[in-house]
């Protein structure tokens, strides 16, 4: 009688995208559904080169977010975001923050690479945008730390260089984010090391002390 009660109980979680008996029903299941909608993206011309589509890469239930500019040549054979030269040096700054890369959650722009890791263009960024949001509202991350310069930008719905935004506070709809050099450019510039370490360490300081203060609110 019991055990009848548990399979139908498993049955309807497993239904329902429930995987764990009692457990809370996190975003996995709406994330898995817009993932399959990304794949089948056609809503500007990258869909015509890509190798496939890149969702993201971690933990949907991750307190920090990175948020990357677009899929490069790696990215796009794996499907999964930073798994190329700059996701190894992502994840040393992860590991240097006391944190696994699976304890963050990694996402992109855009989620289709350009052609020859152009940077994408704003039509492009445009289209892919609402993906960007939905990801962020459904993951409801307390900190999110950008890397380079379009990524913030995009988010921010601003212009500006990447020495006026980084290590500075923002808000995104109420979320707490930091701007900080890309991966990839440190690889090139590995003299900028440091001062993208300054960055991360206010990072973990909001992780572990609570939100900093956001501009317009105090
Ligand atoms: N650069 C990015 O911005 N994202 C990736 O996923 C890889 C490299």
């Amino acid at each position: 009688m019991r055990s009848a009660w548990l399979k139908k109980r498993l049955e309807l979680e497993k239904m329902m995208g429930v995987d764990v008996l009692f457990k809370k029903p996190g975003p996995e299941a709406e994330l898995r559904e817009l993932e399959e909608e990304v794949r089948a993206c056609r809503r500007c011309r990258l869909y015509q080169e890509r190798k496939q589509t890149v969702f993201a890469r971690g933990d949907p239930r991750a307190a920090l977010m990175f948020i990357g500019e677009a899929p490069g040549r790696e990215e796009d054979l794996q499907g999964l975001a930073f798994v190329g030269p700059a996701g190894k040096l992502l994840d040393k700054m992860i590991f240097a923050m006391g944190l696994k890369r699976d304890e963050v959650y990694i996402i992109n722009i855009i989620k289709c690479r350009p052609p020859n890791n152009r940077e994408p263009r704003a039509d492009e960024v445009e289209a892919c945008f609402p993906y960007l949001e939905r990801q962020i509202d459904l993951v409801r991350p307390q900190v999110i730390c950008t890397l380079g310069r379009p990524a913030a930008n995009a988010l921010l719905g601003t212009s500006r260089s990447m020495g006026d935004l980084r290590g500075k506070w923002h808000s995104y709809r109420g979320v707490p984010l930091l701007p900080t050099y890309h991966s990839a450019y440190l690889l090139r510039s590995p003299g900028q090391k440091k001062k993208a370490w300054e960055d991360l360490k206010k990072v973990i300081a909001a992780l572990t002390d609570g939100p900093p203060p956001l501009p317009g609110l105090f």
